[in-house]
């Protein structure tokens, strides 16, 4: 991970505009006052900076919650705050390299707030979940050039090697979103998607939470594919073979087609090297016969904005946690923002298999999620009427 080791975590008057970036604010973790995130801005993106004591030295590094896709953004970030902060630094390993020539427009990356507002389009819609390498996703978009193929992922490294592919190969028909793809498809309508493919997704055989295919996946998986359309799971594990044969059998009315082994045109990295180590590969092929209703989700996370009596609502709220049927809401650190009478929560929230993991700043006439609001989803809304029980009641 690359870091700066700096004499003091110090924090400079802000807001300060150096360059790209704007250090909006700094906040401190009331439980461990060596922790402080600093909330940077650039034109696309918000997120935070952490700097925190370890071992007796101090770390400029970055938070994980909120990391940014670019790289190169992420280590001129810490370069810059370190110089308007004054930090003496003690040892770097950031590269001193020049931002790469295909990762300067990075249009094809999409902010998930791009989805939320429903975007209109002539072309079938494609997704690929977890593309890693790319290399299916970039032979399929040339396959079919007239198809707009949504490219999700987490991995940062993953992403940028495929934004340079595609800047490389000047390819027109592919978005491509940093986010966890269990929570996306919440935000798609029914009936809109053509085809999606999950080709040799992690397993997870130790942590089975943090898997794509769970039941509940299935069924919104179900609800915006179009009628005909299928989903393809392609795995190399019979073990998550078997659990998601399990899940999709389980749901009511599915059309499933199993194959061992079969060729397709394309091998992608993980293939490959499955196929070198001579492996079993199994396709579970979902094809939806139904129509699905349209979403209907009332709602917003808004919060209610009147006064807070709770004479010490920090520590009142670090580290609770709050179940209820379908999920959950955790708190689980508590910062005091530097200079203000705000607050911060570090919180998880939603549904226990797919939660969602930010922040929400708590000032005296406002609060607000950051860097942005959780998924529409029930379960979210449900959490979000909990927190704000929380703080209010
Ligand atoms: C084993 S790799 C396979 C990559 C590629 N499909 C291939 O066949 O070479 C699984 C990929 O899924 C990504 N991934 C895991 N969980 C994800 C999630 N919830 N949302 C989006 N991508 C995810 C990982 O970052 C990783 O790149």
């Amino acid at each position: 991970m690359p870091h700066l080791h700096v004499k003091q975590c110090k924090v400079p008057l802000l807001p300060h505009k150096a360059d790209r970036f704007t250090f909006t604010f700094a906040a401190q973790n009331i439980s461990n006052t060596n922790e402080k995130l600093i909330a940077v801005r650039t034109n696309t993106e918000n997120f935070f900076l952490l700097c925190y004591n370890k071992d007796e030295k101090h770390l400029l590094k970055s938070d994980k919650l909120t990391r940014p896709t670019s790289t190169y953004a992420l280590h001129l970030a810490m370069i810059k705050y370190a110089d308007i902060a004054g930090l003496e630094v003690t040892a770097s390993n950031i590269p001193q390299k020049e931002e790469n020539e295909h990762l300067k427009d990075s249009s094809v990356l999409k902010n998930i707030s791009f989805f939320t507002t429903p975007f209109t389009t002539e072309k079938k819609i494609v997704i690929e979940i977890g593309f890693g390498s790319g290399r299916h996703l970039l032979y399929r978009a040339k396959q079919y050039p007239n198809k707009l193929f949504i490219g999700i992922e987490i991995h940062k490294a993953s992403i940028q090697q495929v934004i340079k592919a595609i800047n490389i190969e000047h390819l027109t028909n592919i978005y491509l979103l940093d986010y966890d793809a269990r929570l996306f498809l919440e935000l798609l309508p029914s009936n809109s998607i053509e085809k999606i493919y999950i080709h040799f997704p992690v397993p997870w055989d130790k942590k089975p939470q943090r898997r794509v295919i769970s039941p509940s996946f299935i069924d919104e998986a179900y609800r915006v594919l179009e009628k005909n359309a299928a989903l393809e799971l392609r795995t190399d594990s019979q073990n998550y073979y078997e659990y998601s044969y399990q899940c999709f059998i389980n749901r009511h009315k599915v059309l499933l087609n199993i194959k061992k082994n079969q060729h397709i045109d394309i091998t992608s990295k993980y293939e490959a090297r499955w196929q070198k180590m001579q492996k079993d590969i199994y396709d579970i092929v979902m094809t939806k016969d139904d129509t699905s209703r349209d979403r209907e989700i009332d709602g917003t996370f808004d919060f209610k904005i009147s006064p807070i009596h709770k004479t010490d609502l920090s520590s009142f709220l670090n580290k609770q946690t709050v179940k209820f049927d379908e999920g959950f809401v955790h708190i689980e650190r508590v910062y005091r923002v530097i200079d203000t009478n705000s607050y911060m929560l570090r919180i998880s929230m939603g549904s226990f298999n797919r939660p969602e993991h930010l922040y929400v700043i708590i000032h005296s006439n406002a609060i607000e999620y950051f860097p942005k609001p959780p998924i529409k989803s029930a379960i979210n809304l449900k959490a979000h009427k909990i927190l704000n029980g929380l703080i209010y009641e």
